[in-house]
């Protein structure tokens, strides 16, 4: 099979796993797939995001609770926690450390600067919110399809109460809020057929 039929067979693969088995994801493998969430592009390299790792039972079964009882939540093996960061404003030492990676002398420094402020600073808190959590969705897909790829499934779920899950945490407010959650583990039952429109229905070619 070569890469491409590979990477397709992956993501035909991969589903939205709704119970998974007592088997547990060996280290090495549920480090390549934060490794892929690591690696993930977000918009200015700011990498609005955290990933927690819930490995403890009772927590993943607190959370379960205030995710609409889905059972993927406790049955997984690791229960990751994606975290969207809220302090992204030009004015925040975080944004102001990512953006100097960027090695720019100071007046290039100043114009991207002046060029991030005009994205992200004329914004509402919510709005900034969600421009976050858009970055968190990238690093979810990518995480998700390289765990297809070694055959690990996984479930993005976006059911549950944020404050909750926050709380549950104990995580620090003023700066994170939980995006999504994801488990990841082996599937109990067999994927269900896919339902998807045709290629043609949602793709558009200009020429
Ligand atoms: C952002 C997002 C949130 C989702 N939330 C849930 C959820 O809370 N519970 C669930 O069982 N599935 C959830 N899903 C899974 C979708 O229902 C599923 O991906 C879709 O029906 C397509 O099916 P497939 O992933 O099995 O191919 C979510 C998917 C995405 C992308």
């Amino acid at each position: 099979m070569n890469t491409k039929q590979a990477f397709l067979e992956a993501m035909n693969y991969r589903h939205a796993c709704k119970l998974f088995n007592d088997k547990k994801i060996p280290t090495e493998d549920l480090n390549y797939i934060l490794e892929a969430g690591r690696l993930s592009p977000s918009s200015f390299g700011i990498e609005q995001w955290k990933f927690v790792v819930v490995q403890n039972q009772a927590m993943k079964e607190e959370i379960e609770k205030v995710a609409w009882n889905q059972k993927q939540i406790s049955t997984c093996s690791d229960l990751v926690i994606i975290l969207a960061r809220k302090d992204v404003r030009s004015s925040d030492a975080y944004t102001q450390s990512q953006l100097q990676r960027w090695g720019l002398p100071q007046e290039g420094l100043n114009g991207l600067l002046g060029v991030y402020k005009g994205w992200v600073d004329g914004r509402d808190d919510h709005t900034i919110e969600l421009w976050s959590e858009k970055q968190c969705y990238i690093a979810a897909g990518n995480m998700m399809s390289a765990a297809a790829f070694i055959g690990i499934d996984s479930c993005p779920i976006e059911g549950f109460l944020s404050d909750k899950v926050d709380a549950i945490l104990g995580i620090d407010t003023a700066i994170f809020h939980s995006a999504l959650v994801l488990p990841f583990g082996y599937r109990v039952n067999e994927a269900k057929s896919k339902h998807r429109l045709s290629f043609d229905t949602v793709v558009e070619f200009k020429k």
